[in-house]
């Protein structure tokens, strides 16, 4: 298996605060790699850089066997790898449909016609098709985790980065999310997926990264890494922290 995106000693500091110290880690095509990590590990961070929205102060990002450190985020966008934000970005006055219109034909050359049966074909994929012309500020939190997830597969992306998708939800609504990340994998698109719950990455992914104190500490496979010591650690610290 080839890796889609490898990144190799990243780090960043906000002022003092080193907050990736060196990071390193790949993503197999067609795979999904879960990352947990404590609140303020710097997961969301990660996906931020990866996508262009913030610099690292050194690493290297290689997607596609090509550098992108010093790509725009339209450029990498463009390139393939699309990303869902942790708090949802919507249009809250247009419909669910113009929304995934909008980010449809948003940096792209494509005909009316072909737009709007690509954003149908996507409200379909993400289950919002009964929503379509209800305004996006109206929708609940699932739904607008699906409309989150619609938007960042407007581009087409050949990795799909999600963060915190799962967030908030019910454990039913969990199980939809799942399904629908199911769906996107079946498609071919490798996926990041950052979450806490654990029910989501034990289902979800193929492996997964423990991120803390700046580090990948530990990569494995949903049943190594739940058994690991180290995850204890993390997290018990975490607790004490508080
Ligand atoms: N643009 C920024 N400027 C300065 N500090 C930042 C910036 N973005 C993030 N940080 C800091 O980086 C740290 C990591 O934040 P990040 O949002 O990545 O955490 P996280 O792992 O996603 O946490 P959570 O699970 O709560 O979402 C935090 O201390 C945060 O305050
Ligand atoms: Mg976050």
């Amino acid at each position: 298996m080839e890796a889609i995106l490898k990144v190799k000693d990243l780090g960043i500091a906000f002022g003092g605060n080193k907050v990736l110290d060196s990071v390193n880690f790949y993503v197999n095509e067609g795979e999904v790699l879960g990352i947990m990590g404590p609140n303020g590990a710097g997961k969301t961070v990660l996906l931020n850089i990866i996508s262009g929205i913030l610099k690292a102060d050194h690493g290297e990002i290689i997607f596609l066997g090509q550098n992108i450190l010093k790509e725009s985020i339209t450029a990498r966008t463009a390139m393939g790898i699309g990303r869902t934000f942790q708090v949802p970005r919507a249009f809250e006055h247009m419909s669910v449909y113009e929304n995934i219109l909008a980010s449809v034909v948003y940096g792209q050359k494509v005909s009316e016609k072909a737009a709007a049966v690509k954003a149908r074909e996507i409200l379909k994929l993400v289950k919002l098709e009964e929503r379509a012309n209800e305004p996006a500020g109206k929708l609940r939190l699932i739904n607008r985790k699906r409309l989150e997830i619609g938007a960042a597969l407007a581009s087409d992306p050949k990795l799909l980065l999600l963060d915190e998708v799962a967030g908030g939800l019910t454990n039913a609504e969990v199980n939809e999310i799942l399904e629908i990340v199911k769906t996107i994998k079946g498609r071919g698109v490798s996926i990041i997926w950052i979450e806490h719950i654990i029910q989501t990455l034990m289902e979800g992914t193929d492996r997964i990264m423990l991120l803390a104190n700046g580090r990948d500490l530990l990569t494995d496979t949903p049943e190594e890494v739940m058994k690991s010591s180290i995850v204890n650690e993390v997290y018990m610290g975490a607790e004490e922290d508080d």
